[in-house]
């Protein structure tokens, strides 16, 4: 890249933390619903009328769409539209968008050193990524994973009666809606401490019921016995990296499967070393929220109030609970444990409570949410599976592969 082509890239770069900003603004004020509702075109003012905001603000916003191709401009009528075919783009693929503002201020609180643990912006960024995961979802099984599981030749219709097991189901999204979704299917969701089980079960309960989703307590790295070769569809979405003894996990995944059975593992989108990351954009947002994932842990264990948690001895050096919210494992949570809850408030500035004390992020190989694509493919082919599908999903942060025996 010349020393032009570098100063247009980097401009552009900073552009698009405004537009992403603005995309924000189109998605809570309802500009991009009712732009995509209109039965035709609509002029500034219209638009303006219809979500109740300034004109001048809608059209400095529309100008922003429009110079970066979000929104089309018809200059004969003076009227703005979404083309059909960028509609259901437009409405779900700019959800992550919102995520900027509340990381901006864990950013903002980190840098300055100011901690304010408790009612920190790290909770409201925590709740808002538990909301995204779970209004995205649905989306990833409909658009990934079940075309997915097609393609790699297992039949899969609400009339099929398949075995399914969600291996480190967290809140149990997935699960639940496997359940609903195949409803002759029997689906179990594993978690590995009575605090995740909880938690998955309180997920559930606030969703409804579902007679054929078993919640358990289990780990992947020893599943029962009883389930030698039994299931159709094992699911490892976002796990992997948080499993000490891969090589004990793929026996066992290996072992509970079917022949024709297929295994699912979804991770970050992002290669294993960072040279190969140079130019990815995934890369670059998935590190980029890696910088306070730590902060989040901590939110995670004031929100959650996980007061123990036995994976600390099990997995010394997994310190990267965070992408689920688990407080880390490290002395900073001993801190947290030590203090006195009622004296929250007090805790602001508190030596205790300094960034010093937060876990250092690693990017070891086998462990971190930054694992990579290569590092998990080397542990299905040595696990024995057959690769069949690789691929970026269409959240564009993770990365999805089917793999058979
Ligand atoms: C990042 S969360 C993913 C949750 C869910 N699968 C999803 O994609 O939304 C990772 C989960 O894996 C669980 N986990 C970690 N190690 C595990 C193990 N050895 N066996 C079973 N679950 C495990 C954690 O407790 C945590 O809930």
């Amino acid at each position: 890249m010349d020393a032009l082509e570098f100063d247009t890239h980097l401009k552009g770069i900073i552009s698009s933390g405004f537009t992403t900003y603005a995309v924000t603004i189109g998605r809570e004020k309802g500009l991009f619903e009712k732009l995509c509702k209109a039965t035709r075109p609509l002029t500034c003012t219209e638009l303006a009328k219809e979500v109740n905001l300034d004109e001048k603000l809608v059209k400095g916003w529309l100008g922003c769409m429009v110079a970066e191709k979000i929104i089309q401009f018809d200059r004969h009528g003076d009227v703005y539209y979404v083309p059909s075919n960028h509609q259901d783009s437009l409405l779900h693929s700019s959800a992550f968008a919102p995520a900027l503002g509340p990381w901006m201020q864990v950013m903002e609180e980190i840098t300055s050193g100011r901690e304010n643990v408790g009612d920190s912006h790290a909770t409201q960024l925590l709740d808002w990524f538990h909301k995204y995961k779970e209004e995205t979802s649905s989306r990833l099984i409909e658009t990934d994973v079940i075309p997915s599981i097609k393609e790699a030749g297992l039949e899969i219709t609400p009339d099929s009666g398949l075995k399914i097991v969600d291996i480190g189901c967290g809140k149990a999204n997935i699960s639940f809606y496997f359940a609903t979704m195949f409803p002759k299917s029997t689906v179990f969701g594993v978690e590995y401490t009575d605090v995740d089980v909880q938690r998955a079960l309180d997920s559930v309960r606030q969703r409804g019921t579902a007679e054929n989703l078993t919640i358990m307590k289990g780990d992947a790295q020893q599943l029962p016995e009883s389930w030698t070769d039994q299931f159709d569809c094992i699911l490892v979405f976002n796990v992997m990296h948080h499993i000490q003894d891969h090589s004990k996990a793929m026996a066992e995944f290996h072992r509970v499967l079917k022949k024709a059975g297929l295994l699912l593992v979804i991770e970050a989108n992002l290669h294993s070393h960072l040279s190969a990351n140079v130019g990815s954009k995934s890369a670059a947002l998935l590190y980029a929220m890696h910088m306070n994932f730590h902060r989040l842990f901590y939110a995670g264990h004031h929100h959650h109030d996980h007061k123990e948690h036995p994976r600390n001895e099990e997995h010394p050096k997994d310190d990267h609970h965070g992408d689920c919210f688990h407080h880390s494992p490290d002395n900073s949570h001993q801190d947290v444990d030590q203090h006195d809850p009622h004296s929250k408030d007090e805790s602001h500035g508190d030596s205790r409570h300094s960034h010093a004390h937060f876990p250092q992020p690693h990017h070891t190989e086998g462990h971190g949410f930054l694992w990579g694509i290569e590092a998990c493919q080397k542990v299905l082919e040595e696990g024995n599976f057959t690769i069949r599908i690789q691929k970026p999903t269409t959240d564009f942060m993770s990365y999805l592969f089917v793999a058979s025996k």
